[in-house]
């Protein structure tokens, strides 16, 4: 059987560089290596979002974003969360053989604790959620960024748990994880994120983007002093990402010796940043035209992953007894 490669991205906001490098870019290079499924996770969005038209906004958005950096929809399926329901009721099947201790030890719930945010329930069960998706499509490889590693651990658990309880049913998944893109760093240093509003966006207005780049701030050594801790400046590493690595050496191998200025360091980043998007940014715009096209891709993919879900799920209840 073909691989099954599966990957989500939640739409809470406007995709950035970290989703780009972290998620987005290695899923579409194993496009041709497997059969794909690529969703938009909007049932998870509802932990965090509660304006129902940014939630339409945004899943457009993200469809749009997957489609104009290469996603080709004849071959890899996209698709809404919510278009294949069958995923909420594998929650239910797989949560009851979720140990709260386990869900209890998961990050994202951890933060909200931390932060004194009076958890939900949707919030609690959301590697739960996370768990079904995979499941659902007996998928063997998740690419993600580091920041979903334990998801795809807790998924593994799950499947093992109830393979052993109810008898071989799931597939296993393996998370892949890019080592140079793991962890993109965003404005500020910290993690790219949302939620911390450090992002730099996939697509957005030059100006704005441009004024987001010159703002990164750097420390108060001349241009001419030797900087020998060059490969931790953040617009080298970020210079990493988007231009050839022979280049991105250049800017660090002046910047270390002395005579590269921040201010020039800065311009050469946006420079790369903004050409790497080009041809990306012109399909999106021709797509954001065509409403349609989009709406269609997003069907015919609920209907080509509804296919495969419903079949997992019969399995699934067959199993634990329910048919
Ligand atoms: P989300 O929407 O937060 O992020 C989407 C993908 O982007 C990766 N990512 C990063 N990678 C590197 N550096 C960063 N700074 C960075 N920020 C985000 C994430 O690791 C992720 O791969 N729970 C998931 C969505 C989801 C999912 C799934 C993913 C739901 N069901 C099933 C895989 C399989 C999430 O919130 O991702």
């Amino acid at each position: 059987m073909a691989t099954r490669i599966l990957t989500g991205i939640k739409p809470t906001g406007i995709p950035h560089i970290g989703n780009y490098f972290g998620a987005i870019r290695p899923s579409l290079d194993l496009q041709a290596q497997g059969e794909a499924f690529y969703f938009i996770a909007d049932y998870h969005s509802m932990t965090s979002l509660f304006d129902p038209r940014q939630r339409l906004e945004f899943t457009r958005g993200v469809a749009l974003d997957w489609l104009a950096c290469g996603l080709d929809p004849k071959r890899t399926v996209l698709f809404r969360q919510s278009d294949v329901p069958e995923v909420t009721e594998l929650t239910w099947l797989l949560g009851t053989l979720a140990p709260m201790g386990l869900l209890e030890r998961a990050h994202a719930y951890k933060d909200a604790l931390a932060k004194d945010r009076a958890p939900s329930f949707g919030l609690f069960a959301y590697p739960v959620l996370m768990a079904a998706d995979i499941l659902l499509y007996d998928s063997n490889i998740v690419p993600v960024g580091r920041d979903q590693k334990q998801h795809v651990e807790i998924t593994r658990d799950l499947a093992i748990k109830f393979n052993l309880t109810y008898g071989e049913t799931f597939v296993v998944p393996e998370p892949k994880i890019r080592d140079e893109s793991a962890v993109v760093p965003g404005l500020d240093g910290q993690k790219m994120s949302k939620s911390y509003g450090n992002t730099i966006e996939l697509f957005g207005d030059e100006k704005t983007l441009r004024k987001k780049i010159m703002g990164l701030v750097m420390d108060s050594r001349t241009p001419a002093e030797p900087k020998p801790d060059a490969d931790k400046n953040l617009a080298i590493q970020l210079l990493k990402l988007f231009a050839p690595a022979g280049i991105a050496l250049d800017f660090e191998h002046r910047l270390r010796d002395g005579g590269l200025g921040y201010g020039d360091l800065k311009k050469a980043l946006f420079e790369h940043y903004w050409s790497y998007f080009a041809t990306a940014r012109a399909l999106r715009a021709e797509l954001t035209a065509n409403p349609d096209y989009v709406e269609t891709v997003l069907q015919d993919g609920a209907l080509r992953a509804r296919a495969t879900a419903s079949a997992v799920l019969k399995r699934a209840r067959k199993a634990c007894g329910l048919e």
